[in-house]
């Protein structure tokens, strides 16, 4: 087989990259280690940055989400039994974000791959890319006891933080920034009304809380939990109680409660790979990048590589500008530095660390110093909408 571009996995990272390449008749082959109903299984969050609501709608696939998103335009951080809404679109001169699950726009942009036909290998195998320093990479991978080989021009690494062509790199080629943090969250979706219609992230000593939702009537909630503890440990029972501890009395009396539908824990870690390209191969969201979560930013920065990549990939086929191939790393990670640093700051002043009580009052006068003026108001709203990208020209 042949391809101008092969891109390995079928996250949103290489379905939103592989969409916007085809309506540009760029020709691309998806190889997806797992199956679409596996893919489509995992429980991640979904909020949007207007930079990745837009590149839906280029990529022709935003009607769902502008019908079933919900339109955010602030969120709360809660402290001290206080709560502090960041007024985000005031602040932004009218930004908002959208929350819509991250599985919905998985599915939206499988089901335009599957309407194209555009070629997707599921259940692929000891996929590999090979010879991307050359000027003929390939991809092979096994299927059905088979060996396939795929003959491209350029490879895009989208197989998220344990895929394959990170670990593909020279490790003298490549240097890895990490910082694991040293609590888990514990997520609960439950069939019940969000407790607010707006998020809120709560600081408080016992640890950090968040109310988030999918829709009128499916909220999703986390409580920091320590990484030595197992879901089995927590009934629902025990889960609700805790997440009342740490919410503000007003906002806990009118938390409707219900049967978890889904109940686990992540971890939290900061991680990022530079460079983000190596030859012809190119590193694109989880696969270059991970941020905790408490900055909503994951899926915003997958998407703002593909749209980098997108550009260059679409001027180097229009235009002939082989200039930009070599561009592709460092206008990535002008913008993953920065979401890096406020998904570690969101994180550092909302969780607890340690039972050292200055530590706690430190982060209490980080979050009151903040929310008691407009410029602080305005850097924590400004980079929850997502900063700007950077043009490719
Ligand atoms: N070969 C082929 N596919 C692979 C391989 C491999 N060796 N390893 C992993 N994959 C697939 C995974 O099965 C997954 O479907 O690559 C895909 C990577 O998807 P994600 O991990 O979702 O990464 P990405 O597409 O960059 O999306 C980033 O996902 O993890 C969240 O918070 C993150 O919201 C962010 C988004
Ligand atoms: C979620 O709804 O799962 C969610 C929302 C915002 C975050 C993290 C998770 O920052």
């Amino acid at each position: 087989m042949k391809t101008q571009v092969a891109i390995i996995g079928a996250g949103p990272s290489g379905l939103l990259l592989g969409r916007l390449l085809e309506l540009q008749g760029i020709d691309n082959i998806i190889i997806e280690a797992k199956s679409p109903d596996y893919v489509l299984s995992r429980i991640r969050a979904g909020v949007l940055e207007e930079g990745t609501q837009n590149l839906m709608r280029e990529a022709q696939v935003g009607d769902r989400m502008d019908r079933e998103g919900h339109v955010h335009d602030g969120f709360a951080l809660s402290f001290l039994g206080r709560e502090e809404r960041i007024d985000v679109k005031g602040l932004t001169g009218g930004k908002s974000v959208m929350v819509y699950g991250q599985t919905e726009v998985t599915k939206d942009l499988m089901q335009a791959r599957s309407e194209s036909g555009g070629l997707t290998i599921y259940d692929a195998d000891d996929v590999t890319p090979h010879d991307f320093y050359s000027d003929k990479p390939s991809v092979t991978y096994k299927k059905d006891g088979q060996l396939h080989t795929i003959e491209c021009e350029y490879i895009a690494g989208c197989d998220g933080f344990h895929g394959v062509a990170r670990k593909s790199v020279p490790t003298d080629a490549i240097k890895l920034f990490e910082r694991v943090y040293p609590f888990g969250w514990l997520g609960v979706l439950s069939r019940t009304p969000p407790v607010s219609h707006e998020l809120i992230y709560a600081n408080h000593e016992r640890g950090f809380a968040l109310c988030s939702m999918r829709s009128d009537m499916m909220s999703r909630y986390y409580v920091q939990c320590s990484l030595d503890e197992k879901v089995e440990e927590w009934s629902d029972q025990r889960f609700w109680d805790e997440l009342r501890l740490r919410l503000p009395a007003h906002t806990a009396s009118s938390l409707v409660t219900g049967d978890s539908i889904e109940k686990s824990i992540a971890p939290l870690r900061s991680f990022v790979a530079e460079p983000m390209q190596f030859g012809r191969m190119y590193l694109v969201g989880d696969a270059a990048h991970i941020v905790p979560p408490t900055g909503a930013k994951g899926l915003n920065l997958a998407a703002s590589d593909v749209y980098t990549l997108y550009h260059i990939m679409r001027k180097r086929y229009k235009e002939g500008r082989l200039d930009l191939l070599t561009k592709y790393s460092e206008i990535c990670l002008r913008r993953i530095w920065k979401a890096e640093r406020f998904s570690w700051w969101m994180t550092s002043i909302l969780h607890k660390f340690s039972d050292d009580p200055f530590n706690q009052r430190i982060q209490e006068a980080e979050l009151d110093y903040y929310t008691s003026s407009v410029a602080g108001r305005t850097t924590i709203a400004e980079n929850y909408v997502g900063l700007p990208y950077e043009v490719v020209e």
